[in-house]
């Protein structure tokens, strides 16, 4: 049997660089570690919002998050989004200029609930707010509607605290529904979306929009309205 190579090259924009099998580890070792410091970020900020889903159960018998779901990116989605941003791939570009490695997404029955648990997780002191993006007040001209906030949360390592960036993203079960659509019917037509199809989605975004502010208003009857918040992006 052949011996295993001792060195691997690998072909790089300045020509090729040769690494050793314990480079080649050492290299995979820091690259999960950098993705764990993600995976503690999501930790963090998943925590709290079920803090205030079980605080607001309790005290108001309600519960303001119909579901919540998070992902750390993979390593080829993160490889991929890299070269597509033409940034340098290393880590302390990537952590400053990826800030979707860690996202969480947090469905609700109605926008005002998006807006409250936005304002519930910001106002908190140990967060940092790096960037909002309010598709809800200003949705995307093809109808994609969501409250966007990009954070950072403290992780306390036995090295210390590193600050980590966590993507969230608030929205109605209506406007979750359309964008999962939105998102496989663009996937499938691989961005080249017909236009008879674009206009459908669209019109879908509007009903869905007229569904939840029909909603909002039957919910406010129950509960008395709450006064309605607009971001600037
Ligand atoms: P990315 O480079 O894709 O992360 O976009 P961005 O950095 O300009 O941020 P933006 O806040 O616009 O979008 C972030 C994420 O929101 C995306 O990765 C999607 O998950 C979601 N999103 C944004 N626009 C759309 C849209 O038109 N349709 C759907 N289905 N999802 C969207
Ligand atoms: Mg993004």
């Amino acid at each position: 049997m052949d011996a295993l190579p001792q060195h691997l090259s690998v072909r790089t924009t300045d020509g090729t660089a040769t690494f050793s099998p314990r480079e080649l580890r050492e290299l995979r070792d820091d690259f999960q570690k950098f993705l764990l410091l993600y995976q503690f970020g999501l930790r963090e900020v998943e925590t709290k919002l079920e803090i205030l889903r079980d605080e607001f159960q309790l005290t108001h018998d309600y519960n303001p998050i119909e579901h919540l779901s998070s992902r750390v990116k993979s390593a080829d989605s993160l490889i991929d989004k890299v070269v597509r941003k033409g940034i340098d791939a290393d880590f302390d570009s990537i952590r400053a200029h990826i800030t979707d490695i860690a996202g969480v997404r947090v469905t609700t029955s109605f926008a005002g609930d998006a807006y409250r648990l936005f304002d519930l997780l910001t106002q908190q002191d140990d967060i940092t707010v790096r960037e909002v993006k309010d598709y809800i007040a200003r949705p995307k001209p093809n109808g994609y509607k969501s409250l966007h906030v990009i954070v950072e949360v403290p992780v306390f390592l036995s090295s210390g605290r590193v600050d980590v960036a966590v993507e969230v993203q608030f929205r109605t079960i209506a406007m979750d529904f359309w964008a999962s659509l939105e998102h496989k019917i663009y996937y499938k037509y691989e961005g080249a979306v017909p236009d008879g199809l674009l206009a459908e989605l669209k019109d879908a975004a509007d009903t869905a929009a007229e569904l939840d502010a029909r909603m909002q208003r039957l919910h406010g009857e129950l509960h008395g309205p709450r006064p309605s918040r607009v971001f600037a992006i």
